[in-house]
């Protein structure tokens, strides 16, 4: 399976994947990373590991994932045969045509149980909430904010004294754990 990943932060989750490839518990290759962010660390790693890079322009749009974008991310994909894309920490929301291009093969990896706490720092809406418990889940990306089919959950305690980083970093170990176990799941059906 040749995986493109797309991401705007540190890259802990593609990280994750690629050690899941090169221990050999994951059958699958790591082929393009993008970013939409140029001095994202997600990028460092990346090219660190020897893998493609590039940065998607996105027009100086804040939060816009403009369409000519969209087409240029397309062509850098399918020029790599990417089969699968693994959004990472992605900071926009992918709508048509970038949906379209790859039907039920785009993944995304969300900090918390959803439906529960949809969109910006989950981990923070749940500290503030009050939530006693959280978690993360991928799911398949669909025109939605994080509404897609749920491929796999895990849960987390939140505990009395955490901080939106403390609860992040524990739910962190644990999307490090199922993303790859999600990319198994998709490989095998
Ligand atoms: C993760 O918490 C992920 O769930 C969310 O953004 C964060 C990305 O972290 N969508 P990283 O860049 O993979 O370290």
């Amino acid at each position: 399976m040749r995986i493109g990943i797309l991401g705007s932060g540190g890259g802990s989750n593609m990280q994750a994947i690629l050690d899941a490839v090169e221990d050999g518990s994951l059958d699958a290759e790591i082929v393009l990373v993008l970013s939409d962010i140029p001095d994202a660390f997600i990028l460092e790693r990346a090219k660190k590991a020897g893998i493609p890079t590039d940065v998607i322009d996105c027009r100086g749009f804040k939060s816009k994932f403009p369409p000519e974008a969209q087409i240029e991310t397309i062509d850098a994909l399918k020029a790599a045969k990417v089969e699968l894309v693994c959004l990472a920490g992605f900071m926009r929301l992918i709508r048509q045509p970038l949906l379209e291009a790859f039907p039920d093969r785009i993944l995304n990896i969300h900090p918390s149980l959803l439906p529960a706490y949809p969109g910006f720092e989950a981990w923070r809406q749940a500290v503030d909430d009050g939530a006693s418990e959280s978690g993360c889940t991928v799911h398949l990306v669909d025109s939605g904010v994080d509404t897609g089919p749920i491929l796999i959950q895990a849960k987390v305690p939140v505990l009395p004294d955490d901080t939106p980083d403390t609860l992040h970093a524990r739910i962190q170990k644990e999307e490090h754990r199922i993303y790859p176990e999600a990319i198994r799941q998709v490989m095998a059906n």
